[in-house]
């Protein structure tokens, strides 16, 4: 149990019975004792007491005795309370028994489906695929260790009229031909050059617009040549994967086109319910709620005038599926913040249609762009997007670099295999540590350092821990007694319990940034502790007190970035 909860119960009927309703003490953690409850304050008024009174007569009734050493009223009305170091330590030993580390398997496992990475076929992945990829694998990781069931769905865009000058191009270069473009993963080139035929050649794009009513109307042929395209995709986007180090599979590519056949029946059903309106000659919902700048109400369109359906529809079926069919509760949509409105509209009009009620509920969450140093959009010299590929290769050899530089112990298989962890790290850490909701510029001098809030000072903190016990030759004893006599001992101790917290509250809200900053104080209090704090030339007992304390800090670190998808090197 973290430390805020304990406090929080302790006081809860104390207050309870001072105000003679239910009332929250609101335990912070703060500068001037441990902890500090505001709460008689905001009680003052209602009560119509001073809150020093409250306070005093809160202390009276609460049962703290074997919690804290002190627990007085100051300033104002607060109370501070100070941990008793006993107390503390028996948290810590309680922690160093517990293989979860302090977080509890959740007792309401839900069934979540994530929805995330999602690229385009026949298209470069770009650094906003990134941002989706890194977190919604940091969600499934965090969410499946929690105990949920965790259903990973990269929702592919696999369909679509742009498959008609696709397709189209793909048989005039030949399939053999097309595959090997393809598995160079030179999408782009390939979409371009699709793209350009189709502009320039009238008789290729009317090709094109034939092609899409064959795909449309299952003509085998065509089947074949859009699976092809799809087949070489996926294996390519694997790839990218592979190198990222992210936990999807080949089975969690749920494309849009496996929803095809729910689409029809998703309009007729809306029409059933009434809900459709005919706006231009699409069929069109107008969710309660959406109104554009101009005051007027927004169509979501479910089929579109010439009879085809689009992505809102196929989001709809999605959805539809995954509370029904799939049984789940939790609906994650890990997508840029630009489709913000997008997923409103769609949430709200699924709701309306039944097919979203509580519990079951869907969350965007959003995200903004990455930043080149100039502060504008990331492109490529060439003015282009950038290519994700591109950007993990740059990391990692960057990184393999440095750990050549910084350690010229490493052989070259471990100094490949430590650039790989630190690269791969960097990247996705830099995305993670930054709030979601925000742009973030792509600095690699920063996210490469060895000092501030960076996976390189994590793991550099975690591989130092791994270090002292290489040189001690033995493993801590996780019944050893622990004393915390020292202030440092104690700083590292408060965050060491507070991980539990931290990660109930990311998995509620998914701001990893909070995960990535609490990783952060503990490396800092580790690094304070350790040099005020001698280990390995401590006698006994402290030597083996501050044992365990090492070993808690780096099981917290590794577990800690493990949930954020980012290695811990042994040995950096
Ligand atoms: N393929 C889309 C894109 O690249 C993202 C899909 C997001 N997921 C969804 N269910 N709409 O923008």
């Amino acid at each position: 149990m973290d430390l805020e909860k304990l406090l929080t119960d302790r006081l809860a009927p104390a207050f309870a019975t001072v105000a003679g309703v239910p009332v929250n003490p609101v335990v912070r953690r703060s500068p001037r004792a441990d902890f500090q409850s505001d709460a008689a304050l905001a009680l003052a008024r209602r009560l119509g007491r001073p809150p020093r009174d409250i306070a005093a007569e809160v202390l009276g009734y609460a049962d703290l005795a074997d919690v804290c050493s002190v627990a007085e009223v100051s300033g104002p009305g607060f109370l501070n309370l100070t941990v008793a170091d006993a107390a503390l330590a028996a948290l810590v030993s309680a922690l160093a028994t517990d293989p979860r580390l302090g977080v509890p398997v959740t007792a309401e496992p839900e069934t979540v489906v994530i929805d995330y990475s999602a690229p385009n076929v026949a298209k470069e992945m770009h650094v906003g695929h990134l941002r989706s990829t890194v977190i919604g694998d940091a969600a499934a990781r965090l969410l499946e260790w929690l105990g949920h069931r965790v259903l990973r769905a990269n929702h592919l865009g696999d369909w679509g009229t742009p498959f008609g000058m696709l397709i189209e191009h793909l048989a005039d270069l030949g399939e053999a031909e097309a595959a090997h473009e393809l598995s160079m993963g030179d999408l782009d080139s390939f979409y371009k050059a699709a793209r350009a035929k189709f502009d320039a050649d009238g008789a290729f794009a009317e090709r094109s617009r034939l092609r899409v009513v064959a795909l449309q109307g299952g003509d085998p042929v065509t089947l074949r040549l859009w699976r092809l395209l799809v087949e070489q995709s996926e294996r390519y986007f694997m790839t990218v994967y592979d190198r990222l180090d992210v936990t999807l599979t080949e089975r969690d590519f749920h494309g849009e086109s496996s929803y095809n056949d729910l689409l029809a029946p998703v309009v007729d059903d809306l029409g059933r319910l009434g809900l459709l309106r005919e706006s231009d000659g699409a069929a069109c919902v107008f969710p309660p709620g959406s109104v554009g700048r101009d005051g007027e109400p927004l169509p979501l369109i479910v089929r579109k005038s010439d009879g085809g359906y689009g992505y809102p529809a196929t989001d709809l079926a999605a959805i539809r599926q995954r509370t029904g069919a799939l049984g789940a509760t939790r609906l994650l949509y890990v997508v840029g913040l630009p489709q913000r409105r997008h997923f409103e509209m769609v949430y709200a009009v699924a709701a309306q249609a039944g097919w979203l009620s509580p519990p079951a509920r869907a969350e965007h969450v959003g995200f903004g762009s990455i930043l080149g140093a100039d502060g504008r959009m990331l492109r490529s010299r060439a003015g282009g997007s950038v290519k994700l590929v591109g950007l993990l290769d740059e990391a990692i050899s960057r990184a393999t670099a440095l750990a050549r530089e910084r350690n010229p112990e490493l052989g070259e298989a471990e100094a490949a295999e430590v650039g790989r962890a630190v690269g791969i790290g960097a990247i996705k850490y830099a995305d993670l540590s930054n709030d979601r909701h925000r742009d973030y510029v792509l600095d690699w001098e920063r996210m490469l350092s060895l000092d501030g809030n960076t996976a390189p000072y994590l793991q550099y903190a975690y591989s130092r821990i791994r270090s002292i016990f290489r040189r001690a030759g033995m493993a801590a004893r996780p019944d050893a007694a622990v004393s915390l006599a020292e202030p440092a001992e104690r700083a590292l101790a408060f965050e060491l319990v507070g991980f539990g917290r931290v990660v109930g509250e990311v998995a509620e809200n998914l701001e990893f940034h909070h995960l990535a900053g609490y990783l952060y104080r503990l490396a800092a209090a580790f690094s304070a502790f350790y040099e005020r704090c001698p280990v390995l030339r401590a006698d006994e007992p402290v030597r083996d007190s501050r044992l365990v304390l090492c070993d808690l800090t780096a099981q917290v670190l590794r577990q800690g970035l493990h949930l954020l998808g980012i290695r811990t090197p042994e040995r950096m």
